[in-house]
C-alpha cells in the first residue's frame, strides 16, 4: 500500500472537504472529529462532487438528492444512492496529510 503525501493537515478545515486528485482518481478529503477522512469523491448515485456537500456526524451528503454517506465506510445512509463509495486509507505524518488509493500492498 503506498501512501502520497496529497496536502498539509492545517491546509485542511474542519468539516470543510477540499477535493484533491490522486492519480486522476477525484478524492475529498474530510477532517472532522479528530480524523482526517479519505473518501471517493463522486456520489455512487450520479456524477456529482461530494466534496461540495455538507459534513455532519461523520457522514458527507450529497448535494444534489440528500443520501449521506459513512466517511469511515463509504456507506449511504438512505436512498437514493444504494451503493457504497470508495474509502482511502490516511496517515498523518507531521503536517502531511497521506493517503493511499491502492488496494495492493
Ligand atoms: S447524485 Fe448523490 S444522491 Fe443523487
Amino acid at each position: 500500500m503506498s501512501f502520497v503525501r496529497v496536502c498539509g493537515l492545517s491546509e485542511l478545515e474542519e468539516d470543510t472537504p477540499k477535493r484533491v486528485e490522486l492519480d486522476g482518481t477525484p478524492v475529498s478529503l474530510v477532517r472532522t472529529e479528530g480524523e482526517v477522512f479519505a473518501i471517493h469523491d463522486i456520489c455512487s448515485h450520479a456524477n456529482v462532487s461530494l466534496s461540495e456537500g455538507e459534513v455532519e456526524d461523520c457522514r458527507i451528503e450529497c448535494w444534489l438528492h440528500g443520501s449521506a454517506f459513512d466517511l469511515r465506510t463509504g456507506k449511504p445512509s438512505g436512498l437514493p444512492a444504494t451503493r457504497p463509495v470508495p474509502v482511502y486509507p490516511v496517515k498523518i505524518e507531521g503536517d502531511d496529510v497521506l493517503v493511499s488509493i491502492t488496494q495492493e500492498s
